[in-house]
C-alpha cells in the first residue's frame, strides 16, 4: 500500500467513526454508504449506546441550569455533608490552603459586590468563590468531580446542600436557606462575581503563539475572499524530541494514535538492554509495580510530599520494621489516614499479594 493509500484508509476510519457517532445521536442505525470492509472498526467502534448509557454520560449542568434535576439542599444538611466528605481536605470553613486554594475562605460577600456582581477585592486574586460567575458550575463541578477520591457518588440533594452551605460561608445566602431547583436563579441573581466573566481578551496575550490577545470568542468564518486556508501540523522540534523520553513508550496500547519514537536508536537499544536486566531486579519490578498501579498519581518516589508522602519519607519512618508489613499491606489496600496529615488515602484495588510486595519493599528502605 502506498503512502497516499494508508492516509486515505486512516482519513476513512476517522470520517466513519464521525459519521457513526452522528448518526448514534439520532438513534438511526450505522449508516451504511461507506463500505464496510472500508472500515476497520475491530476494537475501535462498538454499538449503538443505550439511552440508560447517554443518561449517565449527560449529567452537565449549563449556566441556564438546564440538565439541573429538581432536587433540594439546606444549609445545615450541607454543613453536615461538608464536615463528613469535604472538610478533611478543604478545611471546615472551606478555607484550608493545603489541598488547594480556599474555596471560601474569609471572604464575604458585600451588599456593594451582590450589588454590582462585581467582587471588588478580586483585584487582589480571589478564592473560587470570590471569582465564580455562574452558580451551575459549581453544581456540574461538585456533583461531577467531589470529593475528590469519590467522584460522581453525591446525589442531587446532597449537590444542592453543599452548594446552599458554600453560598452561606460566602455570605451570598442566610443560614436558614433551602435551595431548591425554583429559586436557583435568584441565588445566581446575587452571585457576588456574576458579571465578572469577561470575553474581551484573547486565551494567548503574547505575539509568538498568540495573536496579541485578541478575543476569538465572536470569530464568524469567512465565506468570500478568503486567505488561504492555513495548514495545521504538529511536530516536535529537534532540541525537543526526548525531553520526555522515549513517546512511543507513553501510549496507551489501545485505540489508533501511536506516539512517535523520539529517542535515538542507541538510546532505545540501551533502554531495551536496562528494561531485560530491570526483568531481573526485584526493586525495579516492584517500581513497575506502583507505576502501573496509579499509586504515583498521590506519591513521589523522593522525600517530597504529592498528595500523601514520598515513598523514601514513607521508607525513613517504616525501614527496618519488618512486623510493619502486615499492617501496611492492609493500609495500602483499605487506604488509611491521620498518620501523615489530614488527607486520607483512599482504598486501592491491588492485589494482597501485590501490596505486600509493596509493603516490604517500603520496609526494606524503597530502594530503587
Ligand atoms: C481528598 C481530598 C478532597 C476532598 C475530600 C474534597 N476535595 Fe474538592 N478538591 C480537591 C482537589 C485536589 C481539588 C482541585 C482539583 C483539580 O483542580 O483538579 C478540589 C477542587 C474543588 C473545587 C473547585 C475549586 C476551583 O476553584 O476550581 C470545589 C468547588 C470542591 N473541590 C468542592 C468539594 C466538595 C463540595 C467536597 C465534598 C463533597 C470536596 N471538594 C471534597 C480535593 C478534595
Ligand atoms: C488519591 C491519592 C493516593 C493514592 C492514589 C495512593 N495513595 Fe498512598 N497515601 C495517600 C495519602 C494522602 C497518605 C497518607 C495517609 C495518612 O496520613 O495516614 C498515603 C499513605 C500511604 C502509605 C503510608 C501508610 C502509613 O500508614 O504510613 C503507603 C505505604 C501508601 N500510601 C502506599 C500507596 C500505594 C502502594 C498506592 C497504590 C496502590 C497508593 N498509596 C495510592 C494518598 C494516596
Amino acid at each position: 500500500m502506498s503512502n497516499s493509500r494508508i492516509r486515505k484508509a486512516a482519513l476513512a476510519v476517522i470520517l466513519g467513526g464521525v459519521f457513526v457517532g452522528s448518526a448514534m445521536a439520532a438513534g438511526v442505525p450505522v449508516n451504511t454508504r461507506v463500505p464496510a470492509h472500508d472500515i476497520k472498526t475491530d476494537g475501535m467502534l462498538g454499538r449503538t449506546a443505550t439511552p440508560d448509557e447517554i443518561q449517565a454520560w449527560n449529567i452537565d449542568v449549563r449556566p441556564d441550569f438546564a440538565g439541573l434535576p429538581p432536587g433540594q439542599g439546606s444549609v445545615a444538611t450541607g454543613t453536615k455533608l461538608w464536615e463528613a466528605k469535604c472538610a478533611s481536605c478543604h478545611g471546615d470553613f472551606a478555607d484550608s490552603n493545603a489541598v488547594f486554594p480556599p474555596l471560601v475562605g474569609a471572604y464575604q460577600a458585600s451588599k456593594q459586590d451582590i450589588k454590582t456582581g462585581r467582587v471588588a477585592a478580586l483585584v487582589h486574586g480571589g478564592t473560587s468563590i470570590e471569582r465564580l460567575s455562574t452558580v451551575s458550575t459549581l453544581f456540574d463541578y461538585i456533583h461531577r468531580a467531589m470529593p475528590w477520591n469519590a467522584p460522581l457518588s453525591l446525589s442531587w440533594d446532597d449537590t444542592y446542600a453543599l452548594v446552599a452551605y458554600l453560598m452561606n460561608l460566602a455570605n451570598v445566602v442566610p443560614s436558614n436557606f433551602v435551595l431548591t431547583r425554583d429559586n436557583v436563579q435568584q441565588v445566581q441573581d446575587m452571585l457576588p462575581n456574576r458579571n465578572g466573566m469577561t470575553w474581551n481578551h484573547g486565551m494567548w496575550p503574547g505575539k509568538e503563539i498568540g495573536n496579541g490577545g485578541i478575543p476569538d470568542t465572536h470569530n464568524v468564518e469567512c465565506m468570500k475572499d478568503c486567505a488561504p486556508k492555513p495548514k495545521v501540523e504538529t511536530f516536535i522540534p529537534a532540541y525537543a524530541m526526548n525531553t520526555w523520553g522515549n513517546l512511543a513508550d507513553e501510549t496507551r496500547p489501545w485505540g489508533p494514535i501511536r506516539g512517535l519514537v523520539t529517542v535515538s536508536q542507541a538510546e532505545l537499544k540501551k533502554a531495551e538492554e536496562k528494561k531485560a536486566s530491570a526483568a531481573n531486579d526485584p526493586n525495579a519490578k516492584v517500581i513497575a509495580l506502583i507505576k502501573g498501579s496509579g499509586c504515583i498519581a498521590c506519591h513521589s518516589f523522593g522525600d517530597n510530599k504529592l498528595v500523601g508522602p514520598g515513598y523514601k519519607e514513607i521508607a525513613g519512618k517504616y525501614a527496618g520494621k519488618k512486623d510493619m508489613v502486615a499492617e501496611l499491606t492492609t493500609r495500602i489496600i483499605k487506604g488509611g489516614s491521620g498518620v501523615w496529615g489530614s488527607i486520607p488515602m483512599p482504598p486501592q484495588t491491588i492485589s494482597e499479594a501485590d501490596a505486600k510486595m509493596i509493603a516490604e519493599w517500603v520496609v526494606d528502605g524503597a530502594k530503587q
